[in-house]
């Protein structure tokens, strides 16, 4: 298959066209088919009551296309308006057992999941908080190593939110197999810029969201990977008519929807639905592999003009342990990233990271030249 024409397709997303943006790992840009998706919706807000149908198969649509896009069966897909609650469902199910109470989990992950996994002390679990070595690689090595049999979870990132360093994830699933931990990966840096297969992955929980490298244009919208097997033994702890097995029956007892869709609680967010559909899509008809390809060529670029400035990188160099993000180490990156963003381009800090850039396919190497001749007042 050939790659599709990545500078060509710029045109389809506004915020590209109008700025150098480097921000997808914040919030992705916007495709003028949301927009469209976005105007669809609001002509089906006076409609009330007689827009539910739509809306309803609007839902069924967008679980069946994350369904696809992780390689997974549509009723092993339960939606929630955000990553960390789709977090909170299943851990929610999820209850210690004497000899197994241990959530592992890294300092790398994602502050909001990590509030999540660490309050589960209070009931009765032990969290056990891998470090990574040089505070740059996801702690492979370390996971593997703090996982045996008194594991009950692995919760842990698949691209870590603050330098998108990628877990070489194969060896830390198998590690919980082995143990009998159940694995629960966040992978919302990593959906639309790094190919997830399930089937592949063998991962009992994949999480993700859909506005960064999905292009969502609302927040307000995620989704969870539970493997039909473990979705169909726990029982949510917080059940909801979206999760029943008849929901529109309305029956006075619940009783749990086949699959991960048990999961889900009440009504979604309508329009945060109808702003995930074309980005999702802009993914599945591009394919992540090749979006995945050309970020890379972007991002060789930029490290190559990096290097040439003498400027240090924030996270790992090899491909293979690098999803979307460039991090570099520049001096007052506070500074730097609202002088950037004055001159139209975006690029934004976290603590420790220096600035991060994502590289999106539609990025032009002109936007990449206009950075790095910048980024000589920063060095
Ligand atoms: C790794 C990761 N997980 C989760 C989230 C978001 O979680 P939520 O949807 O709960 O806001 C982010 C970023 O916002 C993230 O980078």
């Amino acid at each position: 298959m050939t790659a599709p024409d990545f500078p060509a397709l710029r045109r389809r997303f506004p915020t590209l066209v109008e700025r150098s943006y480097f921000a997808t790992h914040c919030l992705g840009p916007v495709l003028d088919a949301t927009l469209a998706d976005l105007d669809e919706y609001r002509r089906t807000i006076p409609l009330r009551n007689r827009a539910i149908d739509t809306w309803l198969a609007r839902i069924d649509e967008i679980r069946g296309l994350f369904a696809r896009l992780v390689n997974a069966g549509a009723d092993e897909i339960a939606l929630a308006g955000n990553a960390t609650a789709c977090h909170a469902a299943v851990a929610a199910a999820l209850v210690p057992a004497p000899g197994r109470a241990r959530i592992v989990t890294t300092t790398l992950d994602f502050p909001s999941t990590r509030y999540l996994w660490h309050a589960q002390a209070a009931r009765g679990f032990e969290v056990i908080d891998v470090r990574s070595p040089d505070g740059i690689a996801m702690p492979v090595d370390e996971l593997v190593a703090a996982i045996d049999e008194r594991v009950a979870i692995v919760a842990v990132s698949l691209v870590a939110y603050g330098n998108g360093a990628l877990l070489r994830a194969r060896p830390v699933i198998e590690a919980a197999r082995a143990a009998g931990a159940v694995v629960v990966l966040d992978a919302y840096q990593a959906a639309g810029i790094v190919p997830i297969d399930v089937r592949a992955l063998d991962a009992d929980v994949v999480v993700a969201g859909t506005h960064k490298w999905l292009h969502g244009a609302s927040n307000g919208l995620a989704f969870a990977y539970i493997r039909r097997a473990l979705a169909e033994r726990l029982a949510p702890a917080y059940p909801g008519w979206f999760g029943h097995a008849r929901m529109l029956d309305f029956d006075p007892a619940y009783a749990p929807a086949a699959g991960a869709r048990r999961f889900e609680q009440g009504s979604p967010s309508v329009e945060a639905v109808y702003a995930a559909r074309a980005g999702v899509r802009f993914a599945l008809e591009a394919g992540v592999a090749a979006i995945r390809a050309r970020s890379f060529a972007l991002s060789d670029y930029l490290i190559a003009g990096a290097d040439g400035l003498g400027v240090s990188l924030g996270m790992p160099r090899v491909h293979a342990e690098r999803a979307g993000v460039v991090c570099l180490d520049v001096r007052d990156p506070e500074r730097a990233a609202s002088e950037l963003s004055a001159l139209g381009i975006d690029v934004d800090t976290r603590p420790g990271t220096g600035i991060r850039l994502s590289c999106h396919p539609c990025n032009l190497h002109d936007d990449v030249d206009r950075v790095l001749a910048e980024l000589r007042r920063y060095t």
